[in-house]
């Protein structure tokens, strides 16, 4: 169900600005305790039990619940300009969808035209997002060209306009070449920027598609065919060399694959600093419904990399995410309806690529991978919120449960289930890839900058509530080497879940 509210004057929306959420269980990457929390205008003011608050104040009461940390969703793409066609969800609805889904913090990527102003992008974002956005965001760039005036533009974009990532594509049109890429990762590296990598050889990519459709394979499972895992892996690979050689972190965006997955951890072995993404995606879904005879389900499986038809891998990625291997989880929300796939009827590579993932991210993670008994509850907020704050230096302001952090938070019914459908998503798009899988773990109240935007299931959010948010440079977690170290392959006693088919061990009940 769901409230739309237009734009309020701030001043009105904050009628409600005390809030204490008793009862319930913190979850913070580090620890489950047991105490209340206390919201006041918009930041936590004091954790602890029999706390002397105001009168008047809002009490939810969250006995037998967790309250956790909103998710942070590193990686979407709203109103997206791509492949001849603009995402259907935008700054208002996906964020919308966010919400509802107990995501409270968002960070978009500014695509940039070849030969583009990167500042002029920037504005055009902001203005697209200012008045929509119904959660706080941030913003990446991509950098889709390169010359000495994208590296003085990235360096006021860092300075001047709270930007501290970088996304260079090894695919597409708009692809970096590895010169172009060892410069745009040695320029990350002076200015203390996040250098991100979409993985993929594109010129294999090209080649392939061209065999594939000339062999007569046109429908979706040409997609996968025309990028497999070595050709995602050897990208991966690629990528870690050419930012070793420059001494430059570097974010790998949705790892797809086991076999990208394995690049990255060999890197790192010989010393690389790598952090991994994956995708709601690939943890939720697998590449043999790119073979669904119907066009609309198949083609709305497409994105890139591609899921994988090798069924293990969602576990197998998920897994990952357990053992550290991978450190984060993003959606990589980028929604097009039936028509826009149908761009792609007659030619797979025409289709645009993307899926739906926003919403439903968080349920999807608890469902395969704590309820799974792969994840605990601490990992399970580790990989949904706490390190994307790390990562973009915006923690504690987000990503924890802390005196002074923003009541970004999720009152979270662990015993609860909901199905997801199409039907009944809050996002634009007419499909949803996660259609008919039963949750455990509902956002029975999700608060975002101290306001009850959830409250008992009923979404309440407020178009243009959401600030713009600015990642400031050199994050700790990502340039200093002592947290470099904790990337490094730890054997926490979990390295053979690969192995176990139920890694009950792991499992810690909420
Ligand atoms: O297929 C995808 N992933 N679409 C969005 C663009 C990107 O590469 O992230
Ligand atoms: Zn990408
Ligand atoms: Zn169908
Ligand atoms: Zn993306």
């Amino acid at each position: 169900m769901s409230t739309p509210v237009k734009k309020v004057p701030i001043h009105l929306q904050s009628a409600q600005n005390r809030l204490l959420i008793k009862n319930g269980k913190i979850v913070n990457e580090d620890e489950i305790v047991e105490e209340d929390v206390y919201i006041e205008d918009g930041v936590i003011k004091q954790l602890g039990r029999n706390l002397i608050i105001p009168g008047g104040t809002r009490v939810i009461d969250a006995r037998g619940k967790l309250v956790i940390p909103g998710g942070i969703d590193p990686h979407t793409h709203f109103e997206f300009e791509f492949m001849g066609t603009k995402s259907v969800d935008d700054f208002y609805q996906g964020t919308k969808a966010a919400v509802a889904g107990g995501t409270t913090m968002i960070i978009d990527f500014v695509f940039v035209k070849k030969g583009e102003s990167l500042i002029d992008a920037y504005y055009t974002y902001r203005q697209k997002a200012d008045d929509k956005a119904c959660c706080d965001y941030g913003l990446h760039m991509i950098v889709s060209y390169w010359s000495d005036r994208v590296r003085e533009e990235m360096s006021i974009l860092c300075s001047e306009h709270g930007i501290n990532s970088f996304k260079m594509f090894m695919a597409y049109s708009f692809m970096l070449n590895d010169s172009e890429l060892y410069k745009a990762f040695e320029a990350c590296r002076k200015l203390g920027a996040v250098a991100m990598v979409h993985a993929e050889n594109g010129s294999i990519v090209s080649q392939n598609t061209e065999r594939l459709l000339a062999k007569g394979v046109t429908g979706p499972e040409g997609h996968e065919l025309s990028r497999p895992e070595e050709v995602e892996a050897e990208a991966v690979n690629r990528a870690c060399t050419i930012a070793n050689q420059v001494d430059t972190p570097l974010y790998v965006v949705h790892v797809m694959s086991k076999s990208a997955a394995s690049a990255l951890v060999q890197a790192r072995e010989r010393g690389v600093r790598v952090i991994g993404e994956t995708l709601a995606a690939a943890l939720g879904t697998d590449g043999s419904q790119c073979k669904h005879p119907c066009f609309q389900h198949s083609a709305a499986h497409v994105l890139s990399p591609p899921l994988r038809s090798d069924p293990s891998t969602p576990r197998s990625l998920m897994i990952s995410l357990a053992q550290n291997d991978l450190q984060l989880t993003g959606s990589d929300n980028c929604t097009f309806n039936k028509t826009q796939k149908e761009l792609g009827i007659n030619d797979f590579s025409k289709i645009p690529n993307g899926v739906n993932g926003v919403e439903d991210r968080m349920s999807v993670i608890w469902e395969k991978g704590v309820h799974s008994g792969i994840l605990d509850p601490c990992r399970f907020v580790a990989i949904t919120s706490t390190t994307a704050a790390k990562v973009f230096n915006v923690y504690p302001r987000k990503g924890c449960i802390a005196v002074g952090s923003d009541g970004d938070i999720v009152i979270w019914n662990p015993n609860r289930t909901r199905v997801i459908s199409a039907k009944t998503h809050h996002q634009a798009v007419d499909f949803n890839i996660f259609e008919g899988m039963e949750c455990h773990g509902v956002p029975e109240y999700v608060v975002v900058n101290g306001r009850v935007c959830v409250d008992e299931g009923l979404v309440k959010v407020v178009e243009g509530y959401g600030n713009f948010v600015k990642t400031p440079v050199f994050p700790p977690f990502v340039y200093d080497l002592e947290n470099a170290e904790k990337l490094r392959p730890s054997n926490n006693g979990i390295d053979d879940l690969h192995q176990t088919p139920k890694g009950e061990d792991r499992k810690v009940s909420p």
